[in-house]
This record gives structure tokens, C-alpha cells and sequence, in this order.
């Protein structure tokens, strides 16, 4: 089979920063630029850069740091998110602007207030603009899965004409099934005259379930890039995942004609940077990446694996990046093996107090963890980029006490705006006690939305790692702490979570409508 190309175009940090809570700070982004750049992913949408002075930021040291990844930015069909996209991605060494506007007549009618000939002609003017600024422009017909055929290719065509190197047909609000989605990927490409000129691809939602399925019927009926997240992240249920499309391809080759560029090994530390950044634990029996996507629990199975491999595997879970957990420092380690180990990971500081602090920190962990992961080095890394300004609330000492028979009772030490505070609270349980303590001085009025507590790795020595998600006044953040004692991991999340929530940089960066 004549094998081409599958353009992989990650959106985590854009489409997946649009789950509620999932928002990342600048450094955070950067992070999981590097790792999606180790991954090998063809395309980082790294922002919506319009959408806010720390989204711009944002995308402006991914274009700068990253080279062997295309970098692009969203942006509405306005010429001054256009402007604003060219800016950002000015020292980017491939930039891509993509531009969308809705072309459903519910988004049309009922969204947007504009007439088709309207949205045709601003779609249009967009591209040009774009064109004008930059080589490689996308365009997405947003709600295309529920536009009405004829306008679709009509734009399609006036939309390559212009200069659109890409055009997307997103299954925005995951409506589409595969057969149907899959087939009208098809007509477009078969209708439109000048299809040959541009890539098709798809970006489809995952309300039903069935984001993965659509994406990989689009592929078998012509489309050569496929919009994805790692872990699935995404506006509402999600979008399409990137480990799934991309295993799915590796695994079947006999039924999909297209090759990925994508160094799968890369796959489950980068979906665990994801989890750790954004705070949203991957589920056990996630494909790929859950914890149990190669485990097998029943004796027939085990009894099968053991005597060959495949009788119930179909991929390597050494392929995906399973077992890589190395031991990769300890408490003899240096600042010379530790320092190289971030490179390795592509993490860098900002400044030398950052990484002195990071190191001591290091050293303390070693002093109670034997051997120290790549997952401990990301969480430890985590905590000192959350960067505490001299106003935020942070955490100087704990001293909890839980005993049969009585209510646990917590004592903390806050600091805040440079002074410290003593506050203590019984609670219903440990991490209730703490909570409420901290509550004594921040009287914050949020509602605890999620707690979950993970194990970073294996064994009772594990770091702790905490998610706490708080609601105020319709915002929603989730903080994160990680610490080998659980009820510290609480705390430094609980005030992570608050601080978050006095830092506007942290907002929701989508727009609100066209
Ligand atoms: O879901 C969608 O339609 C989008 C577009 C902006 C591509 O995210
Ligand atoms: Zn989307």
C-alpha cells in the first residue's frame, strides 16, 4: 500500500487548555511544548493568542523555543486577532496562523448574526490577510459537520484560492458518526475542484465518544491531518486523543494507508506531563495511557501473555513508553547529573535561584525517597514553577493530628503578604482539618469542586500527588501540590488552587462568541 503522510496537529494547548480548569501558566506550556516536540507531533497549536496578554506570552516563547515543530496560533477571522497571531509567532521558525469561523446555519443564524454571504466574504478577507503575514495558513469551518454541503465546498474552494494551505472540518460539538462524518470528508474532497491544492483535515469532539472513531474515518476517506490532544483533553468531553489516532494507525497498517512521524516512546511521558500540569489524572482504563492499558488481571490472560505475548497484546506497552520508568537519580546524585536530567526533559528555569531552589528541594526528596523518578523530578518541578509571588498564600509548617476516637485536628503556619499566621481547625478527617485551617485566613468563599490524590510512582515512598479544584463566581482552577506526606500535598495544593485564583493570567482563554 502507497503510504502518505498523516500531519499529526496537536491542540493540547489550546482546544485542551479550554477544559474547564485545565488553564497553564506560560512555563507550563512551555514544558509540554518541549515534550510534544520530543513526541515529534508535525504541528503545536500553542494558543489562542488574542484571546489574553498571557496567551500571547505564551505562544510567543513556544515560537521561539521550539524548531522542529510547525507552531501556530488560532485566530478568529478579525484582522486584528490575525495581527495579533503574526505577531506572536514572529520568530517562529515555521509559523502557521489558523483562522475559523462557524458556517452552520445555527451558528450563523443564532451565533454569529451574519448572513452566509457575510461569514463567506469575512472567511475570505481572513485568509488573505493571513496570507500577507504568513505562508502556511489554516482555515476551519467551525460546526462544519453540521453545514450545509453546498456553502461548505463553495468556501472550501474560495477559501484554497485564497491561500488556505489547510482546511479543517471540525465535528465541533462531536455530533458526527463515522460512517456519515467519514463519508462527508469524502464528497468535500471529491467535490471541490481545487482539493487537490490544499491538506483535508479533521478536528472532531468527543460528546459522544466517538471523536477517535470520526477522526480515523475521515483518514480512510482522504483527510491527511487529524487535530488532537494528549489524554484526550478538550473543550466539554474532549477532543480526539493523539495517543489512540496514533497507535490505531501504527497498530493497523493493513487498514489505514497513511504513516505518523511520531516517536511513540514519548507517549506516556508526555501524557504524564499533561496530567501533572493541568491537574486531570488519566482513568485507569484509558487506551494507551491508563494505568491498566497493559495489565491483566484474570489467570487465563496471564497464563496466555506469559506463554506468548501476543495472544493478548496487540501493542508494546515498551513502544508507547511504559517502563521507562527508570531510577535516574538518588541521594548521591549531583547538581551536574541533575541538571543534566532536566535538559533531558526538557525542562529549563528562567533564573539560578529557581533552579538552586529546585535542587534543594531535590536533595530533601532524596533524603526521604531512595530513588527519585522522572515523574518526581516533573511534580517536584511543577511546585517550584507555581512560582509564589511575595502576596501569595504559602505554606510554612503543618503539624496534623489524627487519633481514633477524635475529631483530627490541624495546625498550620501561613504565610501571606511576607507575614505568617498560625491557624488551626478539626475537621471530618485530616485533609478537612487542613482545608478548613487554611480557610481561617482566606475566608475565599470557592466551593470545592474535585480532590484526588494520586501516586506519582510506585511503592509506599511514592510522592503523593494532590488535585484540588475550586469554583468562585463561575471560574474554575485546579491546584496542585506533591509531597511524600499526602496531608502536605493537600495543603500546598489547596493553596496553589486559591493563589490561581487571584492570578488573571489563569482565566479560561477562550473568547467568548464571534
Ligand atoms: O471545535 C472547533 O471547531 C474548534 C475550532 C476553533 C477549530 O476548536
Ligand atoms: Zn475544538
Amino acid at each position: 500500500m502507497d503510504k502518505q503522510r498523516l500531519i499529526i496537529f496537536d491542540t493540547t494547548l489550546r482546544d485542551g487548555e479550554q477544559s474547564p480548569g485545565a488553564a497553564m501558566t506560560k512555563e507550563e506550556k512551555l514544558r509540554v511544548a518541549k515534550s510534544l516536540e520530543k513526541l515529534k507531533v508535525d504541528v503545536i497549536e500553542a494558543g489562542f493568542a488574542t484571546s489574553s496578554p498571557g496567551d500571547f506570552s505564551a505562544v510567543k516563547s513556544i515560537a521561539e523555543a521550539i524548531k522542529d515543530c510547525r507552531v501556530c496560533s488560532l485566530a478568529r477571522t478579525m484582522p486584528s486577532d490575525i495581527e495579533r497571531a503574526a505577531e506572536a509567532l514572529v520568530d517562529a521558525v515555521a509559523p502557521r496562523i489558523h483562522t475559523f469561523i462557524a458556517t452552520s446555519p445555527i451558528h450563523m443564524d443564532y451565533k454569529l448574526q451574519m448572513t452566509p454571504e457575510q461569514v463567506f466574504d469575512q472567511a475570505i478577507g481572513a485568509i488573505k490577510i493571513a496570507r500577507n503575514l504568513v505562508d502556511d495558513v489554516e482555515f476551519s469551518l467551525e460546526d462544519g459537520s453540521r453545514s450545509e454541503f453546498e456553502f461548505m465546498c463553495r468556501i472550501v474552494e474560495a477559501a484554497i484560492n485564497a491561500g488556505a494551505g489547510t482546511i479543517n472540518i471540525p465535528d465541533t460539538v462531536g455530533y458526527g458518526t463515522p460512517g456519515e462524518y467519514g463519508e462527508m470528508i469524502g464528497r468535500v474532497i471529491n467535490n471541490v475542484p481545487n482539493s487537490d491544492k490544499a491538506v483535508f483535515s479533521v478536528h472532531c469532539h468527543n460528546d459522544l465518544g466517538l471523536a477517535v472513531a470520526n477522526s480515523l474515518s475521515a483518514v480512510l476517506h482522504g483527510a491527511r491531518q487529524v487535530e488532537c490532544t494528549i489524554n484526550g483533553l478538550g473543550e466539554r468531553a474532549g477532543n480526539a486523543s493523539l495517543e489512540e489516532i496514533v497507535m490505531a494507525i501504527r497498530t493497523r497498517p493493513d487498514i489505514y494507508p497513511v504513516e505518523v512521524g511520531i516517536d511513540s516512546t514519548q507517549i506516556v511521558p508526555t501524557s504524564r506531563l499533561v496530567s501533572t500540569v493541568t491537574g486531570f489524572p488519566v482513568q485507569p482504563n484509558k487506551a494507551v495511557v491508563g494505568a491498566n492499558a497493559f495489565a491483566h488481571e484474570s489467570g487465563i490472560h496471564q497464563d496466555g501473555v506469559l506463554k506468548y505475548r501476543e495472544t493478548y497484546e496487540i501493542m508494546r506497552a515498551e513502544d508507547v513508553g511504559w517502563n521507562t520508568n527508570r531510577i535516574v537519580l538518588g541521594k548521591l546524585s549531583g547538581r551536574a547529573a541533575f541538571s543534566a536530567r532536566l535538559e533531558d526533559l526538557g525542562i529549563s528555569f528562567d533564573n539560578k535561584a529557581d533552579l538552586n531552589r529546585a535542587f534543594t528541594r531535590f536533595k530533601e526528596l532524596a533524603d526521604k525517597k531512595r530513588e527519585i523518578h522522572d515523574e518526581d523530578l516533573q511534580a517536584l518541578v511543577s511546585d517550584i514553577q507555581i512560582g509564589e509571588s511575595a502576596e501569595d498564600l504559602a505554606l510554612v509548617a503543618m503539624d496534623v493530628s489524627s487519633k481514633t476516637g477524635r475529631a483530627p485536628h490541624a495546625e498550620l503556619t501561613l504565610r501571606s503578604h511576607g507575614n505568617d499566621h498560625s491557624v488551626s481547625a478539626e475537621g471530618d478527617g485530616p485533609v478537612d482539618a487542613v482545608f478548613r485551617a487554611i480557610e481561617k485566613l482566606a475566608d475565599s468563599g470557592t466551593e470545592l469542586k474535585l480532590y484526588s490524590v494520586n501516586a506519582i510512582t510506585t511503592g509506599t515512598d511514592s510522592q503523593g500527588e494532590v488535585t484540588v479544584r475550586l469554583e468562585k463566581g463561575g471560574r474554575i482552577v485546579n491546584g496542585q501540590g506533591a509531597d511524600t506526606d499526602i496531608l502536605v500535598a493537600s495543603a500546598k495544593a489547596y493553596i496553589h488552587a486559591l493563589n490561581l485564583l487571584g492570578n488573571p493570567d489563569r482565566v479560561h482563554p477562550q473568547l467568548g462568541g464571534v
